[in-house]
């Protein structure tokens, strides 16, 4: 299927199985016919989650395809490995709980390098959204963690009750888009005073209590500033870093990467990574010859971001700013020089 001028064409696809109840995979059609697993293929699904997309890849891949399952919250491993125990799954999938930073180290470690594909579904899970104790959501009280995996790093009250409200109302900024940052750093820094801040409801209290209640508004007034925290907590836009430059090591020509993305900052990572990666030449503009000798190692897949429909909005609402981008490792002979040297190649801008 030709996702660049068919994007929302998915018929077709191979017979999807039924997900967990009440766990909804987003784009699950559209990320199939991107990575369109054949039987025998490797893949890598760096967020096991609930498997909604491991389960499909399998399935499309059999018989003998395999599916190597990070995730680094165990309880998703915990998840995997019961689905893996399951007879129809045949040893296909391996669960390892690592994060998806290392994604290259792991696959060439479990022998399932190359890869014929790659999907990444970035953020967290409805388990973990719905589950007060990992401290992810303003609707339940729990303590203020927000880690994905809940052994390493420090929790996000960490940053609530140490940061100095200047590095405080920059990172609210910088990762929630926030444009009340300062108000709401200067009234976390106020109650912090009075006793640590170590719960999700009194943060969501403070917070709103800083930006005027939620009266008239469609979304929580704490919505930025948790996004904000959990991205932080987890360097979330690091590790995505990371985990591109390493697919694209263990990638086998023609394996495909998709990505799904639920709000700009990661999507402009992954566009951006897909763009560089896909050009002929990355020299600044200024200069009037190519001198950098880049090879291009991906070629676009969707020029434009795959969006949910509007029935899969309806059905699941989570799936509204869901955007799934999708890039093909290119070969060897695409890499390799022209017979003119690096000048004889378009700019690629
Ligand atoms: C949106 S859910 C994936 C849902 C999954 N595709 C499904 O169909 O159920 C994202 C998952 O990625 C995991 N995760 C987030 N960041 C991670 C990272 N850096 N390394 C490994 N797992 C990560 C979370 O723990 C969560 O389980």
């Amino acid at each position: 299927m030709n996702l660049l001028t068919e994007p929302q064409a998915v018929l077709g696809s191979p017979p999807i199985p039924p997900p967990d109840p009440g766990h909804r995979p987003v784009l699950l059609a559209e990320t199939l016919a991107a990575l369109a697993p054949r039987p025998g293929g490797c893949y890598l699904d760096g967020t096991f989650g609930g498997g909604g997309h491991s389960r499909a890849i399998l399935a499309a891949a059999a018989p003998g395809g395999l599916v190597l399952a990070l995730d680094a919250d165990p309880e998703a491993i915990a998840r995997a490995e019961r689905t893996a125990a399951d007879p129809t799954n045949a040893g296909r999938l391996r669960p390892v709980r690592a994060n998806f930073a290392d994604l290259a180290v792991v696959a060439r470690r479990e022998g399932m390098a190359p890869l014929d594909g790659v999907l990444l579904d970035l953020g967290l899970s409805s388990f973990q959204l719905d589950a007060a104790q990992r401290g992810f959501a303003f609707r339940f009280d729990g303590p203020l963690d927000m880690r994905f995996d809940p052994d390493r790093g420090r929790p996000a009250a960490d940053l609530v009750n140490g940061l100095p409200p200047t590095e405080l109302a920059d990172l609210l900024f910088r990762y929630g888009e926030e444009p009340k940052a300062r108000r709401i750093a200067q009234a976390i820094e106020r109650e912090r005073g009075r006793a640590p801040i170590v719960s999700t409801a009194r943060l969501a209290e403070v917070v709103s209590r800083a930006v005027g209640g939620r009266r008239g508004r469609e979304t929580h007034p704490a919505t930025r500033t948790f996004q904000a925290l959990r991205i932080a907590t987890n360097d979330e836009l690091g590790v995505l870093e990371r985990a591109l430059a390493g697919a694209v090591e263990v990638l086998a020509p023609g394996g495909r990467l998709a990505v799904i993305a639920f709000h700009s900052l990661e999507d402009r990572i992954v566009k951006r990574f897909v763009e560089r990666e896909s050009a002929d030449c990355v020299c600044p503009p200024e200069l009037p010859v190519c001198v950098c000798d880049h090879r291009p190692r991906l070629a676009k897949v969707t020029r434009r971001p795959l969006k949910a429909t509007p029935e899969e909005v309806a059905a699941n609402p989570r799936s509204r700013s869901a955007v799934l981008r999708v890039a093909e490792r290119l070969g060897p002979a695409a890499e390799a020089p022209t017979d003119n040297g690096a000048t004889g190649r378009g700019r690629g801008r």
